[in-house]
C-alpha cells in the first residue's frame, strides 16, 4: 500500500494559491453546464489521490472509481443517466462504486499493513481483523455501509477538485444496472454516485438556499433547540 502522497500540486493550474476550505464550501455549486476544457492529468491524479485519503471504517476503503474521459464512453454513460447533458459536456466523469464483498479479501492486507506501520498492535492484528469481520457480518445492509464510506471519498474528491479551481457536479440520476453493464462493474459493486469535473460554462446558478441551523441542528437531544451563542 502507498504512503501519503507528498508531491501533489500546491497551486491551481493558473498558479493561483489553492482555494481556502471555507471558500470551497461556500462557493461550490452543482455545475449545470461544462466547457470542454480538459482537466490536466497531474491535477486529476491529485484529486484522485486526495479522495483516496478519506477515512473509512477499519480503513477498509471499499470505494472504487471508474474515470470516464473518452467521448464515446461519456455518451454511453449519459445514455444510462437520464441523458443528463453535463455527462457528455464535462471532460471527466467519475463513477463512484462501493464494493460490498471485496473487503473480505483485502482485510488481512489492510490490518497487517496498518500494524506494520505502527497504526495498530502487531501482535493483535488478527484479533482486530476477527472483530471487524464479526461487526461487518452483523451488518444487515451492506449497500448502506458501502454508501457511507464511498460518499466520504466522493465528497473529498469533489472538494479537492474545487480547491484546485475546477467545477463539479454530483449526480444520483442514473440507472445503476445500466451503468454496471456498460462499464464492466462486478455484481457486488454498488454504483453510488457520479461526479462530473471540469470548468463551468457561463455563470453558475445562484445559491439555492439552505435550512437555517435552528431547523437542522439540535442541542443534546433531537428536537431540542440549538441556540448558537458566538460569545461562548
Ligand atoms: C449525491 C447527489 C446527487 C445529485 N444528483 C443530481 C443529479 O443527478 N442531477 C442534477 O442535476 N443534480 C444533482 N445533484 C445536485 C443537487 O441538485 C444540488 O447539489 C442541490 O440542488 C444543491 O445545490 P448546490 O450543490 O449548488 O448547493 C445531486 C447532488 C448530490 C449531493
Amino acid at each position: 500500500m502507498d504512503d501519503k502522497p507528498t508531491n501533489l500540486p500546491r497551486t491551481q493550474p493558473n498558479g493561483e494559491p489553492l482555494k481556502p476550505i471555507t471558500d470551497v464550501m461556500l462557493d461550490r455549486r452543482a455545475t449545470q453546464h461544462f466547457l470542454p476544457d480538459e482537466v490536466p492529468e497531474k491535477y486529476l491524479n491529485a484529486i484522485l489521490e486526495l479522495a483516496s485519503e478519506a477515512p473509512s471504517g477499519y480503513n477498509l476503503q471499499p470505494w472504487r472509481f471508474v474515470v470516464v474521459r473518452g467521448e464515446e464512453n461519456r455518451k454511453k454513460l449519459q445514455s444510462v443517466a437520464f441523458k443528463q447533458p453535463k455527462i457528455a459536456e464535462a471532460p471527466v466523469v467519475v463513477i463512484a462504486v462501493g464494493m460490498k464483498e471485496e473487503w473480505r479479501r483485502t482485510a488481512d492486507e489492510v490490518f497487517r499493513e496498518g500494524a506494520r506501520r505502527g497504526a495498530g498492535s502487531i501482535e493483535k492484528w488478527e484479533q482486530y481483523r476477527d472483530g471487524a469481520f464479526q461487526f461487518l457480518d452483523g451488518m444487515q445492509q451492506m449497500p448502506v455501509w458501502v454508501n457511507r464510506h464511498t460518499m466520504i471519498a466522493f465528497t473529498a474528491m469533489m472538494l479537492a477538485a474545487e480547491a484546485y479551481g475546477f467545477d463539479t457536479a454530483p449526480m444520483e440520476g442514473f440507472d445503476a444496472e445500466g451503468v454496471k453493464r456498460e462499464f464492466g462493474i462486478p455484481e457486488e459493486g454498488e454504483v453510488v454516485a457520479l461526479l462530473a469535473i471540469g470548468r463551468a460554462e457561463g455563470e453558475e446558478k445562484p445559491h439555492p438556499g439552505r435550512f437555517e441551523l435552528s431547523r437542522v441542528v439540535f442541542a443534546e437531544r433531537f428536537g431540542e433547540a440549538w441556540e448558537s451563542n458566538d460569545e461562548r
